[in-house]
């Protein structure tokens, strides 16, 4: 058992830090090298050509397994003496005793006094963790978690049955989750990902903004079913605090929609006693809030519960992912669970030197806050992970997007990676050309599989599609890391107007992840591997990676503006630009 009170050790500036100091002079040898028009340097400049020259063992030395991931970071703007200095800033920066805190249940985050305890929710059965507050209570945060998992197993499988039925005796179909940010990206990423485990004949279907367009082209899927698309569908509505205004309104325009349809094929729906019953059968609710989930008019008990210590963006393992397990099943939702629990396992055990979390987030650091990267491209070599940028980006941006310290002191450095990225080779065809010889620096991350879910043969029917999209990824990591100088272009004889053009910089670093093949557990393994990343950066820039008040005035300003965009009343927002541009859709809004 462990007491959650944690006191942050007194902010020390990373900049101040020996290793940071060291860290910088060894920058300028990179930085020097950088943009150059040829891969080989001379004199004193660091760059891959001549990393890979030097140390003939770079690529097993520095490839790491990590969980069912093989991560090879040996194309990376890093030599073994700078590694070694971001290794010793992370341990002057006590990684390690906040990793301890964040296991233990210690409420690191400072701003909202809770736990971090996204961790437990992949604890197997056998471990134990009871956590006490400051006020001496105690929770069986492990007994609670299985609880809840033995509840979403009974509900999955009695949808995957047919046993569960919509109110006119139809099995389920659809299952449709309405949230948003962590209570959408996570479950849509992963369902998206886990296509090829849908074996149920259970679609999910994922609305979450606003625009009611989005809510539109999802029931437009649901009537193409015919008459059944509202009688075979079921709604979750997933929101950890269950106040989220998008999840709110696109949760009653779904139901209004479903009593309509359900009233056309002959449902009662005229009193409030039926409205209950047909919600019951057709909504179940995924929160922490039961209050406001009975005052939607959900039954509690079709409310699956987390608690406060998993952040949103976290919260993919817990009910959230309850969408995920009705369509692949609780057998693959715990082979998810597991690939998590592989990579906390290797987290918190692994020497800081070959943790592949420690060295990924340090490595972050030193391209953002050291080497002046302003983004971070993600691309994974796999059409079935279109949505994990997108999920990244909530995870790594809401994250780490701070400027101030735990103690409220302004950061001292750049901080929060910009994420972004496409599957390949799409992105070949698109924004490639910047990353090989535009003037920015942008690491990469490449994730790939050795094995397809299912294969075709290429054009030529000499080669396998997925050889082809593999091909291109370990090209893309090698022309980024060792380009083409003008003398290899010379030597081709290649008109000399050209050369200048068709010099590839190379030197331009990548991190290439593989999996043995995108399954359950190899996702939960990703997933976990970027939440530590992005919990190791937040500890060494020395901010609060698990809260996000930085969103929280836009919503105010949104309901306070809302009244204004409809009615006569006098506009002053105290801005022209907003006053005119209220003005201006009142005017042309079409009502
Ligand atoms: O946009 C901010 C945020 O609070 C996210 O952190 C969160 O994932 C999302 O809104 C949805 O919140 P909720 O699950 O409470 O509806």
């Amino acid at each position: 058992m462990s007491h959650q009170h944690f006191v942050p050790p007194a902010e020390q500036d990373l900049t101040t830090l020996y290793e940071w100091e060291k860290l910088v002079e060894h920058a300028e040898r990179f930085t020097t090298s950088l943009g150059t028009p040829t891969a080989v340097d001379t004199g004193d400049t660091l760059n891959l050509r001549k990393l890979f020259q030097e140390q003939p063992g770079r690529a097993s030395d520095m490839t790491f397994q990590c969980g069912p991931l093989r991560v090879d970071l040996s194309k990376n703007l890093i030599d073994p003496s700078g590694l070694n200095l971001l290794v010793n800033l992370a341990r002057s920066k006590k990684v390690e005793d906040y990793r301890v805190a964040m296991f233990e249940g210690q409420q690191i985050n400072t701003t909202e006094q809770r736990s971090v305890l996204h961790t437990a929710l992949r604890l197997p059965v056998d471990r134990d963790l009871t956590v006490e507050d400051a006020e001496g209570n105690t929770q069986d945060i492990a007994a609670d978690v299985h609880q809840v998992l033995g509840r979403m197993r009974d509900f999955a499988k009695a949808l995957r049955s047919g046993q569960w039925q919509g109110i006119s005796g139809h099995t389920i179909k659809h299952v449709v989750n309405i949230g948003i940010g962590g209570s959408d990206l996570g479950p849509a990423m992963a369902a998206e990902a886990l296509r090829p485990y849908q074996t149920a004949g259970i679609t999910p279907h994922f609305i979450s903004n606003v625009d009611p367009a989005h809510l539109e082209a999802v029931l437009d899927q649901l009537e193409q079913q015919g008459k059944i698309g509202a009688e075979s569908t079921l709604f979750v509505v997933a929101s950890k605090t269950f106040n989220t205004a998008e999840t709110l309104a696109n949760a009653h325009a779904a139901r209004r929609w479903l009593l309509a349809r359900l009233e056309r094929t002959g449902v009662d729906v005229s009193t409030e006693e039926q409205v209950r019953q047909i919600t019951a059968k057709h909504f179940v609710a995924v929160s922490t809030h039961q209050e406001e989930v009975e005052e939607f008019g959900i039954d509690p008990k079709n409310m699956f519960e987390f608690w406060d210590w998993v952040g949103g963006r976290y919260s993919v393992d817990s009910s959230i992912g309850l969408t995920l397990m009705a369509a692949i099943g609780p057998r693959d939702f715990t082979n998810f669970l597991e690939g998590f629990y592989d990579v906390d396992k290797h987290f918190s055990s692994e020497p800081l030197e070959m943790n592949v979390p420690v060295l990924m987030a340090l490595l972050g650091v030193w391209y953002t806050s050291l080497l002046g990267a302003q983004s971070h491209a993600v691309l994974p070599y796999s059409q079935d992970l279109d949505r994990f940028p997108a999920y990244l980006q909530q995870l790594m941006m809401e994250s780490n997007g701070k400027s101030v310290r735990l103690d409220g002191s302004a950061v001292t450095t750049p901080t929060g990676e910009i994420y972004w990225g496409e599957p390949g080779t799409n992105g070949q065809h698109a924004f490639m050309q910047l990353v090989h010889q535009g003037t920015h620096l942008i690491p990469v991350d490449f994730i790939g599989f050795v094995n397809p879910h299912v294969d075709h043969a290429d054009a030529t029917g000499a080669h396998s599609m997925h050889d082809m999209l593999m091909s291109n990824l370990f090209a893309q990591s090698r022309v980024l890391a060792f380009g083409k100088t003008a003398e290899e272009l010379r030597e081709e004889s290649l008109d000399e107007a050209l050369i200048a053009h068709k010099v590839m910089p190379g030197n331009r670093p990548s991190t290439t992840i593989l999996g043995d093949k995108l399954t359950p557990r190899t996702l939960g393994a990703l997933i976990a591997l970027y939440e530590h990343i992005a919990f190791v950066q937040g500890v060494l820039w020395g901010i609060n990676s698990f809260d996000q008040w930085g969103v929280e005035l836009g919503k105010a300003q949104a309901t306070a503006l809302l009244d204004l965009l409809h009615g006569e009343s006098a506009v002053d927002t105290g801005d022209s630009s907003t006053d005119d541009l209220i003005h201006h859709y009142r005017s042309r809004r079409e009502r």
